[in-house]
């Protein structure tokens, strides 16, 4: 018996991996990250699965469940929106998961900020723009931001912001990225990125809140900030010089 943790993507249910759907199709049992997971997914599960939402649940409750399949000895497909790597709840799970000896396997997905780079049809690096994409996300009630990932001190290097479980702050990032970045700097606000409600807000430092203001977005969106948002004037990058060696391509 193994805990599969599959990533779910971000939405489109299409932008599930083979691997991840093939998983759930073999998976007696689903425990499903309710509230971001899309619900067409779930058409995968055999037709006698157990299924269930975990969005009323509490870490417990999950255990719970996954100490019962083990004891049927019945494998568990677990789903959580995008990719694991990041705001999964996945380290506490797999911590549960140890102290029982359960076994488990992890299956990555589509992340959200690559969703929503697609939806903007744009890259989030470009050569002497910007070499780093930071995914971060501003304190909340679930996780305070621990000390030395400051969001000005991500700022101040240039990277490439992808800002997560934050638009309920957008106005007080905007507040602090405009000095440090300058009202120009080039902002996307990618709601819902790959759903058929999918909504792109473009603009400044300078204007994005009004946009906001005047076309709401509650929850899954996703914040980019930087100059590679509006950069036509770069230099190609050395990977299809007819000099540069091949290795890469
Ligand atoms: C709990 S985190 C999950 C992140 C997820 N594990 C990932 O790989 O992107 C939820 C946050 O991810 C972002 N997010 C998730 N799905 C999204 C989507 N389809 N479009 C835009 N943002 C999304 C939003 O910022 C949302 O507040």
């Amino acid at each position: 018996m193994t805990v599969h943790f599959i990533g779910a993507g971000p939405g489109a249910p299409d932008l599930l991996t083979l691997r991840g759907r093939d998983l759930i199709a073999a998976c007696p049992v689903c425990l499903y990250a309710g509230s971001l997971v899309p619900a067409e997914i779930l058409r995968y599960c055999p037709a006698d699965a157990r299924i269930i939402d975990t969005a009323p649940l509490d870490l417990d409750r999950i255990e719970a469940e996954f100490v019962a399949a083990h004891q049927a000895g019945q494998d568990v497909a677990r789903l959580h929106s995008g990719d694991l790597s990041v705001w999964s709840a996945l380290g506490e799970q797999l911590r549960r998961l140890r102290k029982h000896n359960i076994p488990y396997s992890i299956t990555p997905g589509v992340p959200s900020f690559a969703a929503a780079a697609a939806a903007l049809g744009q890259e989030l690096t470009l050569p002497e723009v910007a070499q780093s994409l930071v995914l971060t996300r501003s304190g909340g009630r679930a996780s305070a931001m621990p000390a030395g990932e400051e969001l000005a001190a991500f700022a101040r290097t240039g990277a490439t912001l992808a800002l997560h479980l934050s638009i309920h702050n957008l106005g007080r990032l905007v507040a602090e990225l405009t000095p440090l970045l300058g009202a120009d700097c080039p902002v996307a606000i990618v709601y819902r990125a790959s759903w058929p409600d999918q909504r792109i807000l473009r603009g400044m430092l300078g204007d994005i809140l009004a946009q906001a203001e005047a076309a709401p977005m509650e929850r899954t969106a996703l914040i980019l900030v930087g100059r590679v948002l509006a950069a036509e004037d770069f230099r190609d990058s050395a990977l299809y010089d007819p000099d540069y060696h091949r290795r890469y391509r």
